[in-house]
């Protein structure tokens, strides 16, 4: 959800920028534009549309010169794409410019103030309110830092947004709340960005910008400065994983790559917390006995976060036999919900999702401990918690999310099965069955990417149809729900996943002749009960698939697209169960000619609510 890159140093800023934007296209974004500082002049470029567009007017960056700028990708909020509302924005005198990402709320209220004091605006964004905002308060103290940390006290919502002046020709401010920025510093350069992979090639040295801090980058390195224009000491973090782990690596899409990615990251995600064959949660700092006390956990996520949170449900539930609520992000922030004893497990890709964070607040201020299920390093979702389980996907730049929603459901399991064993829900010989039987997990993985081709052939003999059912019961739901979410995010394809018991009491009227209805059945005793729903579905004319476990001996249906997943015990299913959905979802688009990597109208991380 924009991308923001900024750079001053020794080289040319417009081929870093446009190198670092590029970097940043997963992030979702429907215009562009590049403001280069050269000679004591601003020089804007922006374009409506992919980047290519803003690479050919600018020669691939050689017609822009300058050492210092500072870029951008729009994902529009306040008006329409287009390249007038395309960032950066600048002052009328063209001596100030700046990006923004996130939302200033109170926009329209200070767009008044600023009219009144002779502003004219030519866009309808917010961010040419923050520009003119900065550009008030320079011109009233002359005074850069000042400037900012008046914007910053002035505005409600969220935002990084990035500042040059004309009169500080070689430095580029900037001040974030609640949307990611990072710093990274290197010889001879120093760099701003949303997120690490636009700036990787150059440094793996990064700071993370606290909310409210002021960062001043010259050539030579960052000062960082609270609201009152004290300097601030921050420590560098060293990023581990290299530019290599954010390109394709010869898949021709992301999507694919981070599929292919998942035995690695399920075995990465069990190393950091299972030691000598026992979960150990010490560097995720929950003691014992706390779990043991803890009689209740609610789990907050959206779109696959919450999805894995579903499946975390059940696992936990029958294992540890603790009540476990499951909550939309959004609606948990906004219900007022009652609660108290309770963990609260935030779970997030990005950690910067906003309706997540702003659900992670709401259980903090309700005097609720909270423990984040988190991919990104530093991200404001694991720097506010109490708790911080690292899932380790890696960077991951697919919209779709495949390996960090496998990577959460390891988290998952591996907290369900410590809260049984401190609980004592179970034997000691069942926990080290379990967590043995986790290890095997990467392997059978493996074996079902190795048939993919079974899933592109089916991919083929379905792509015309434009309604897909997914149904099951307990986990089998719980997957489905993800493979339904996966299949309409990137093959734009309407798509439902119901309960199966659900179905009949009412969304069976959809179903006619040549709907696609995708059965899950991995769990025992329920496989019989979808199998019956399914029936119902064929009679009414549905073309049924199933994904089942190998070895279960399916009832006589005539079902003809069984695609088998390797046993396992029957609370990890959904670990592979899930691959033949998201390999369907991956075909289908492709077959489809859509933009797998950065589907139509979504955004990687979604800062704003
Ligand atoms: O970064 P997060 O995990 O908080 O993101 C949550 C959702 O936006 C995300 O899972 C979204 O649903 C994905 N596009 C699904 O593939």
């Amino acid at each position: 959800m924009c991308g923001i890159v900024g750079y001053i140093g020794k080289e040319q800023a417009t081929p870093i920028l446009l190198d670092g934007l590029k970097k940043l296209e997963y992030r979702g974004y429907d215009s562009a534009g590049i403001a280069v500082m050269n000679g004591g002049e601003i020089n804007i470029v922006k374009a409506k549309g992919r980047l290519k567009v803003l690479c050919q007017m600018t020669d691939d960056g050689a017609a822009v010169k300058g050492a210092c700028g500072i870029g951008h990708t729009r994902w529009a909020t306040h008006g329409e794409p287009s390249e007038t509302n395309a960032h950066p924005h600048c002052n009328d005198e063209k001596t100030i410019a700046a990006v923004h990402n996130g939302i200033i709320e109170n926009y329209a209220e200070l767009k008044a103030k600023l009219i009144r004091r002779g502003y004219t605006f030519y866009s309808q964004t917010d961010t040419e309110v923050a520009t003119k905002l900065v550009d008030y308060y320079y011109k009233k103290y002359n005074d850069p830092l000042r400037a900012i940390s008046e914007f910053a006290l002035r505005v409600r919502g969220s935002y990084a947004l990035a500042v040059m002046y004309c009169e500080y020709p070689e430095t580029v401010f900037a001040i974030r709340k609640d949307s990611p920025m990072i710093i990274g510093t290197a010889k001879g350069g120093a760099f701003l960005a949303s997120d690490v992979p636009a700036i990787l090639k150059y440094t793996k040295s990064v700071y993370y910008v606290d909310n409210l801090e002021i960062v001043r980058l010259k050539s030579d390195g960052a000062t960082f400065f609270n609201l009152d224009r004290e300097e601030v000491e921050k420590v560098p973090v060293e990023i581990t994983w290299d530019a290599e782990a954010a390109e394709k690596g010869g898949f021709e899409h992301f999507m694919l790559k981070e599929i292919h990615e998942q035995p690695k990251v399920i075995a990465d995600t069990l190393n950091y917390a299972v030691k000598n064959g026992k979960i150990d949660f010490s560097e995720i700092g929950l003691e014992n006995k706390f779990l043991k006390k803890l009689n209740g956990v609610i789990i907050v996520g959206c779109g696959s976060a919450y999805h894995a949170g579903v499946v975390m449900q059940y696992v936990i539930e029958d294992i540890a036999r603790v009540p476990v609520r499951v909550e939309l992000a959004s609606e948990f922030r906004y219900r007022n919900p009652v609660a108290s004893g309770e963990l609260v497990i935030v779970i997030s890709q990005s950690g910067e999702t906003a309706d997540s964070l702003a659900a992670l607040r709401e259980a903090k201020k309700k005097g609720l401990k909270t423990l984040a299920v988190v991919n990104v390093l530093g991200s404001s979702i694991a720097r506010e918690a109490d708790y911080v389980f690292y899932t380790k996907a890696g960077p991951e730049i697919s919209v779709a999310t495949t390996k960090a929603y496998t990577a959460q459901l390891i988290a998952g399991y591996l907290f369900a099965i410590k809260l049984a064993e401190v609980k004592k829900t179970v034997d000691a010989a069942v926990i080290s069955a379990l967590v043995t039987e986790l290890k095997t997990l990467p392997e059978k993985v493996e074996r079902l990417l190795a048939d993919k081709e079974k899933i592109q052939k089916f991919a083929a003999e379905t792509v015309d149809k434009n309604n897909v059912f997914f149904i099951g019961r307990g986990i089998d739901y719980a997957v489905g729900i993800e493979g339904s979410l996966k299949l309409k995010e990137i093959s734009y394809i309407h798509s439902e996943a119901y309960a199966a018991g659900e179905l009949k009491h009412g969304t069976i009227s959809l179903i006619e002749k040549g709907t696609l209805v995708l059965g899950v059945l991995t769990q025992g005793a329920l496989i019989e009960k979808t199998v019956s729903n399914l029936v119902e579905t064929q009679s009414r004319g549905a073309l049924i698939a199933t994904v089942v476990t190998q070895g279960v001996r399916l009832p006589e249906t005539g079902f003809e697209r069984v695609f088998y997943v390797p046993e396992t015990d029957s609370h990890f299913t959904a670990s592979l169960a899930v691959i033949p959905l998201q390999l369907l979802a991956y075909y289908l688009s492709v077959l489809r000619g859509n933009d797998v990597d950065k589907p139509r109208n979504l955004a990687k991380s979604v800062t704003v609510e």
